[in-house]
Parts: C-alpha cells; sequence; structure tokens
C-alpha cells in the first residue's frame, strides 16, 4: 500500500518559510508584489489565478491582478509587460498560460524581464536551469522535487520516467531529475513501448493531460509516483493522469489529486517572487 505524498502539508512548509522571511523584509520597509495578468475567459486559468492571488495574501506579499479581455491583442499585452517591467512595486511577473490564439505565447514570455521571470519560462532562465546554475526553477517540477525529497527517497542513481514533454513541466522536470543525478527518460506520445519503459521506473513522473493514462501494469512495485495532471474527469471531478485507486496499492508513495502537485506548484511560485524580491534588494 502506497504512502500518500500530502501536497497540502508540504505546501504549507514552504509558505510558512515564505511568510517569516517576508515579514522580515517588511520591518526593513520591502513590500513584495507580485502581478498576475490573466487574459481572456479560461475557467481553469481563473481558478489558478485566484489560488495564486490567494497564496499571496497568506504569505504577506501585495498581488497586483490584471484581467484583460479574450479580444487583447499582443500589442496590448506587450505593453502592460513593458508597464509591469518598470514598475519598482513588482518584484514578479506572472501571465497565465494558455493565451488567446492571437497572442504568441513565446513573444510575451520573451518580453518580460528574466529578473522578474519568476515562472521561469524566459529562454534565459531556462537557459541558466539547463546549466545548473539559476535564480528560479520552474514551478511545478520544484514543487515536484520537494515531494520527492519528502519520501526520503534518494533521486540520485534511480531510473526517473517523466511521462511528457512540454516546456512548462517535462523538459524542465528531466533537468531537475539530471542535476540530482537520476538516470532520466522522457516519454512522450510518439513513445514505443511507454508502459513497459514506465514500469521500469523507480521514479515516475505523469504530465500528460489524460485521465486515468497511468494503470497499475505501467508501475513498479514500491515506485514514487507523482501525478501533475489536472483533468476533469466524466462527472466534472478534478482528477489526475493517475488512475489513483487502481494504482494505490502497487505504488510505494503517491500523491493525490487534488492535494498533490498542485498546492506545490503555487508555494514554488510564492519562494521565487520571495527571491526576486531578495535579489533587486541585495539580500543574500
Ligand atoms: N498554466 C499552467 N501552468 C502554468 C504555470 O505554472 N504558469 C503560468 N504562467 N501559466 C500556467
Amino acid at each position: 500500500m502506497a504512502q500518500i505524498i500530502d501536497g497540502k502539508a508540504i505546501s504549507a512548509k514552504v509558505k510558512a518559510q515564505v511568510r517569516e522571511e517576508a515579514a522580515l523584509l517588511k520591518k526593513q520597509g520591502i513590500e513584495v508584489g507580485l502581478a498576475v495578468v490573466i487574459v481572456g475567459n479560461n475557467s481553469a486559468s481563473r481558478v489558478y489565478v485566484n489560488n495564486k492571488k490567494k497564496a499571496c495574501e497568506e504569505v504577506g506579499f501585495t498581488s497586483y491582478e490584471y484581467a484583460l479581455s479574450e479580444e487583447t491583442t499582443q500589442q496590448e499585452l506587450l505593453e502592460l509587460v513593458e508597464k509591469l517591467n518598470k514598475d519598482d512595486k513588482v518584484n514578479g511577473i506572472l501571465v497565465q498560460l494558455p493565451l488567446p490564439n492571437q497572442i504568441n505565447e513565446n513573444a510575451v514570455i520573451n518580453a518580460i524581464l528574466p529578473e522578474k521571470d519568476v515562472d521561469a519560462f524566459h529562454p534565459e532562465n531556462v537557459g541558466h536551469i539547463m546549466i545548473g546554475d539559476f535564480n528560479f526553477l520552474p514551478c511545478t517540477p520544484a514543487g515536484v522535487m520537494e515531494l520527492i525529497a519528502e519520501t526520503g527517497v534518494d533521486v540520485c542513481g534511480k531510473n526517473c520516467v517523466v511521462i511528457g514533454r512540454s516546456n512548462i513541466v517535462g523538459k524542465p522536470m528531466a533537468m531537475l531529475l539530471l542535476h540530482k543525478n537520476g538516470t532520466v527518460t522522457i516519454c512522450h506520445s510518439r513513445t514505443k513501448n511507454l508502459a513497459e519503459i514506465c514500469s521500469k521506473a523507480d521514479i515516475l513522473v505523469a504530465a500528460v493531460g489524460k485521465a486515468k493514462f497511468v494503470t497499475p501494469d505501467m508501475i513498479k512495485e514500491g515506485a514514487v509516483v507523482i501525478d501533475v495532471g489536472m483533468n476533469r474527469n466524466e462527472d466534472g471531478k478534478l482528477c489526475g493522469d493517475v488512475d489513483y485507486a487502481a494504482c494505490f496499492d502497487k505504488a510505494g508513495y503517491i500523491t493525490p489529486v487534488p492535494g498533490g502537485v498542485g498546492p506545490m506548484t503555487i508555494a514554488m511560485l510564492m519562494k521565487n517572487t520571495l527571491t526576486a524580491a531578495k535579489i533587486k534588494n541585495n539580500i543574500q
């Protein structure tokens, strides 16, 4: 039977630490600010953005929300980013993805000042992550690493399999596991023998975007199973990429959805925003 990795509890610990540091900064007259930009009416994005704003309140940051219409042009969004780049009250800028089709996401990401890019999506930050010399880690993969650390399982020398190759999760996830000396395989929609490869993983990270994609035959007995998925099932209920109930007995450790990776992503965003404020103010 698996041990549940409690993302809610672990994220609360991270946020408590951030809150403590933010309070110390406040005593020095430094207010930490995060700008959150949402474009259009994506209901999932709305939930994520609300959660990010709520987390800012919890840790004592000021959040600035910019909710733009679905019809916003790329030029208008770039002008807002430019304004936020110059705004001293704003330490971090988060533009919630996906963006409507008329806007090129890369153009927007590239426009965010790397030192305010608390998502770590800017190519300069991606390069720093690749090299292993970084200020910000991408929030979801960094959160996953915290969850793995909490199990006490050492990544060094382990077979690690990541399902999914997105720029936001799959690719940086593989890099962070590699930094910890894991032997890393990235699987994706064209992978042959995907189930067999997954079944050899000591640590399996699923970031596919398909409900119940990972079934018990795909996991090794005792494996650490991390579910990054955020899907809705037939009843509209939130569920991950892993068939949780079916895999529970075989996995060694497993993350629930909700209450696993999701809260960690937000906690790591708070940590990155704090880091941005500290760097700006030359505080170690
Ligand atoms: N959309 C889904 N995940 C993320 C994230 O971590 N950051 C941003 N900006 N958009 C997202």
